[in-house]
């Protein structure tokens, strides 16, 4: 995810910009730069790749002498990471730069308008737009250019600005992306995180959305979107540094966790149009959605589970035949791909060993394949001849959460835009879903703000040996993830069976006290489901259940209950996930595992 660190004040800023974006690498980058006004202009020094290469292309900042700079780390979603691209970004003049953290959604448009009143562009950026049209209406004054461009940009932003014009003064606003300013007595700073300015202050002020700052060198104004002044009080940061990374949470599984939310409403707005779902990448005429015979996905770990959810959904709404295969069998089975066969390979790294190889595979047998990937620019995303981006932003804990929520979110769309296409989806049904998708970031709200009941109950089995997770159906597909997240991070055995198979063998391992976590969220399934769990039960099983609000008839057969707000049936997993992701981390930290490291795991797996 972006950083931006900004400083206005009695020394040379560009040392203290690359300090402070050095403190903000954990967020992950792929390239770096700097805008100092030297007394004179503003100069900008950019380029793809570790801080390392700015540092040396300033000479630790020593060619960029002023005292006032803004600086960015860029993790790329408009545009491939390059130097181009990389932030900060000019008007034409260069009498104006910008760093931004977010993405503007309303970009294409606003940039077609701008490039018709002679604006000439030179990146991919949704940022440069940002840039022309600050440009557009500024008139002499920048708080009024700056709230004029907040009122016509949709989607999130945090954003450092500075002007030739105005030399003792930095710009900074946010929406929905983070922001903080902070003051000591030799200047004031800007930053999208505690860490980067923690070595100067400890003072820092919270700016909140449609908020917008001035600084100076020793004092900052605080302002609406309105233009009218406001106060507000500072709030004194008593973490230590390695914490402030972790925005105060305790590992960033957690912070992860939490930012899930955002990660899904990043990923889902900017497809929604007009009440339509619009995506664009896709690269598909609807002849060519009509003429699709079958979807092989293929993915693995969490991905692969976002796939087998997929399956259920694209099969339920769109009826087009759906096969998921594990990357690492799929690239050595011959699979048989027919004419009309498109093949979607998932994985949040895009550089997955096995993925990668399926999607050669593919191509090799003549199929395109569209990449649902993360990170931008990963060799997927390179290879696919479509990507379709889930803007998680960079997921650092080991045990994928937020990336595995906005794949989610990436299939669902991909299902309603197939189904509708191909006219097995009515307005009506297609309006509610689409309202149903629209509430699942607050519903994931109200589902994170139960976690201290969680932890009381993961913490009762922080000794278990086996544990088994089972569902039918999606909740299946929840089950898979459920099981992975506990056994990864808890080392604790676990198991996710289809709860029909449970006769079939495994309920041979059902002893006194075994946790049998069940997830009964499909209405039309939901008697089946309770039926094994009275067996399982019967047998001396605990049962934690995970269904519908108003599903009360589970308290029969459940030991325990957690109850998630009801949507549409296949959206379920959205939130199901939410509770056996906190069950799976609060037992690991109960048994005092490195949760985001876990033994023996790395992020991206690169090698087969
Ligand atoms: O980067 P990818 O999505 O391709 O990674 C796939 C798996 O390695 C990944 O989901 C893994 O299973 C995670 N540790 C799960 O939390």
């Amino acid at each position: 995810m972006c950083g931006i660190v900004g400083y206005i004040g009695k020394h040379e800023a560009a040392p203290v910009i690359l300090e402070g974006l050095s403190k903000l690498e954990y967020r992950g980058y792929d390239s770096a730069g700097m805008a100092v006004f030297d007394g004179e202009k503003i100069q900008i020094q950019k380029s793809v790749g570790r801080l390392k290469v700015l540092e040396e292309l300033t000479h630790g900042g020593a060619t960029m002498p002023g005292t006032v700079g803004i600086g960015h780390t860029r993790w790329a979603t408009h545009g491939a990471p390059s130097d181009e691209n990389a932030h900060p970004h000019y008007n034409q003049e260069e009498t104006i730069a910008v760093v931004h953290n977010g993405i503007i959604e309303n970009y294409l448009p606003l940039r077609e308008k701008l490039i018709s009143k002679g604006y000439q562009f030179v990146s991919d950026t949704d940022t440069e737009v940002l840039a022309h049209l600050i440009d557009y209406y500024y008139k002499g004054n920048p708080l009024e250019a700056i709230t004029k461009v907040m009122h016509r940009v949709q989607g999130s932003y945090a954003l450092g600005i500075i002007f030739a014009e105005y030399p003792d003064q930095i710009f900074a606003v946010r929406k929905d992306s983070p922001l903080i300013v902070g003051q000591n007595e030799n200047g004031c700073f800007i930053a999208s995180d505690v860490p980067a300015i923690l070595k100067y202050t400890r003072k820092v002020y919270f700016i909140e959305n449609q908020e917008v700052v001035r600084l100076r060198v020793d004092h900052m104004h605080f302002y609406t979107v309105d233009e009218e002044e406001i106060e507000k009080e500072p709030v004194t940061i008593d973490w230590d540094a390695d914490a402030a990374e972790k925005g105060g949470y305790e590992h960033f599984m957690l912070k992860e966790m939490y930012e899930q939310p955002k990660t899904v409403t990043d990923t889902l707005m900017p497809r929604i149009k007009d009440n339509d779902i619009v995506i664009e990448e896709l690269g598909m005429s609807d002849e060519e959605i009509n003429a699709i015979r079958k979807i092989f996905i293929v993915a693995c770990g969490s991905a692969y589970h976002t796939g087998v959810t997929a399956k259920y959904v694209i099969e339920g709404i769109a009826r087009i035949p759906v096969e998921v295969d594990l990357a690492s069998e799929f690239r050595y089975r011959n699979p048989i791909l027919e004419e009309g066969t498109m093949v979607v390979v998932i994985s949040q790294s895009g550089e997955t060993a096995d993925s990668l190889a399926a999607l050669r595979e593919s191509k090799k047998l003549g199929h395109k394949v569209l990449g649902i990937v993360n990170v931008v620019g990963s060799s997927i995303a390179r290879e696919a001849d479509n990507v379709m981006y889930t803007w998680a932003g960079p997921e650092i804990a080991v045990a994928t959460t937020k990336a595995y929520s906005a794949q989610l979110i990436a299939l669902y769309l991909l299902a309603m835009k197939f189904a509708k296409v191909r006219g097995n989806l009515d307005e009506g049904a297609f309006k509610s879903m689409l309202g149903d998708l629209k509430r699942l970031p607050g519903q994931i709200e109200r589902l994170l703000a139960n976690k201290q009941r969680i932890q009381r109950f993961a913490n009762r089995y922080i000794g278990a040996k086996d544990v088994f997770f089972i569902g039918r159906g999606i909740d299946y597909a929840i089950s898979m993830e459920g099981s992975l997240k506990l056994k990864e991070i808890s080392y604790i055995h676990s198991e996710a069976y289809a709860a029909g198979e449970l006769k079939h063998g495994t309920i041979s391992l059902i002893e006194e006290g075994t946790l049998v976590a069940a997830v009964a969220t499909q209405d039309t399934l939901f008697q089946k489901t309770l039926s094994n769990m009275v067996e399982v039960k019967a047998r001396g099983a605990f049962v934690l259940a995970v269904t519908n609000e108003g599903n009360t008839d589970i308290e029969k057969a459940a030991d325990y209950c957690i109850y998630i707000p009801r949507t549409n049936p296949y959206f379920t997993n959205s939130l199901a996930i939410i509770p056996l992701q906190l069950f799976g981390y609060y037992v690991a930290v109960g048994k005092g595992c490195d949760v985001d490291k876990p033994r023996n795991l790395a992020k991206s797996v690169t090698v087969e």
